[in-house]
């Protein structure tokens, strides 16, 4: 039995008559029992790491609420990573995760510190890790996930040792891949048993994640969904921003010159997109004319993002900073406890397979 399952009646609005079934739950709990094993959780449903959003108090209320939370390091330097697990570590005593960025100058101290605080699970995001980071996570004995973007890469990373993936579809909010997640489900899960894999990117309901798992995921990673969590620190105004927008709104950023690519973010389309598309047209326009050069052209094109999801997230600037968001943003519709978003996730997978009961009994 779900530790953290109330027996509410969330299907109200489509005339289901909520009744706990046993045969539902050991169905469910079938699917997913590799994830809980592989995490230590009772759902194995992973809040993804949202730099700026997910800190102590998101990470904790997920992991209290029976999910498996996940710290964004992001650009944090190891003292305040140090400081964050600590403060989690009070609020928790449940598995959580730490997401570390393989680009991050100071990685190894990073790990050196997950280390130290006996971390359970290490989530390197990013790009590729290098061996000697692996090693040092496995001789450690920490669990390693990594991101799988195909399926050879997602091979290679087994080789080297990984002992999870995740695999992200362009669906998701941040940073993304060109392939969906229901793409890349069909070319990695049903290729790939050796290690357990979380599916990410454009889920928002329990239904999607039980599609999931029936075909062979071992749990899901959610982001988006959770950001109006009641839990999480972020700025009421990019809550709201969440909460007003649909599915549309969440655009890859704009690349107008194949000469300087832009890093494929997803994010609200706002007047920082607008603001971006005119720098990227001026920025252009100086290199045509042979006023600045290629490189300098293509450096400050990549620093026009620098700083803006700190500006939105902590700041509330939901104007001109980066409102990272997955296409999923058109199911958050309110803000609402950790908790209760796990619930409901549960109840609508629990619902999904009761009334297939009840069609093969009709
Ligand atoms: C605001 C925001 C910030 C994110 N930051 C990170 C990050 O620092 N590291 C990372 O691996 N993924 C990051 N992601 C991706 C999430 O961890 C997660 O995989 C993704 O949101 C899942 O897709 P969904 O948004 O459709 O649920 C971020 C996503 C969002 C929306």
């Amino acid at each position: 039995m779900l530790a953290c399952f109330h027996k509410e009646d969330y299907a109200k609005g489509n005339n289901f008559i909520w009744k706990a079934d046993m045969q539902a739950y050991s169905y469910l709990n079938s699917l997913w029992q590799r994830g809980k094993d592989f995490l230590g959780v009772d759902v194995p449903i992973l809040a993804g790491a949202m730099t700026w959003v997910s800190e102590r108090y998101l990470v904790s209320a997920i992991s209290n609420a029976g999910g498996f939370g996940v710290i964004a390091c992001g650009a944090m330097e190891p003292h305040h990573l140090d400081e964050e697990i600590r403060e989690t570590k009070k609020l928790t005593k449940r598995p959580f995760g730490v997401n570390l960025i393989t680009l991050h100058p100071a990685l190894n101290e990073l790990i050196e510190v997950c280390i130290q605080h006996r971390v359970s699970h290490i989530i390197l995001a990013g790009g590729l890790p290098n061996a000697e980071s692996i090693k040092a996570v496995k001789n450690a004995g920490i669990k390693m996930i990594c991101f799988a973007p195909a399926l050879a890469l997602a091979r290679r990373l087994v080789r080297m040792g990984v002992d999870a993936l995740v695999i992200e579809g362009h669906e998701a909010g941040g940073h993304i891949g060109p392939v969906t997640t229901s793409v890349l489900a069909q070319e990695i899960i049903p290729a790939l048993k050796e290690v357990p894999v979380f599916v990410a990117g454009g889920i928002g309901r329990g239904e999607a994640i039980l599609s999931y798992l029936e075909m062979g995921a071992s749990g899901c990673q959610l982001g988006t969904r959770f950001v109006c969590a009641s839990e999480c620190r972020a700025h009421p105004k990019f809550k709201q921003a969440f909460i007003r927008a649909s599915s549309r709104d969440a655009i890859i950023s704009p690349q107008l010159d194949a000469r300087f690519p832009v890093i494929p973010v997803r994010a609200l389309e706002n007047e920082g997109t607008q603001k971006f598309i005119e720098f990227q047209r001026q920025v252009i326009q100086q290199v045509n004319a042979g006023e600045v050069d290629l490189k300098e052209g293509q450096l400050k094109i990549e620093k026009y993002w620098a700083g803006a999801l700190r500006r939105a997230v902590i700041d509330g600037d939901i104007e001109t900073g980066s409102v990272m968001a997955g296409q999923s943003v058109g199911l958050v519709d309110k803000e609402q406890p950790a908790k209760e978003i796990i619930e409901e996730l549960i109840a609508q997978a629990i619902i999904t397979i009761e009334m297939r009961e009840k069609v093969k009994i009709a």
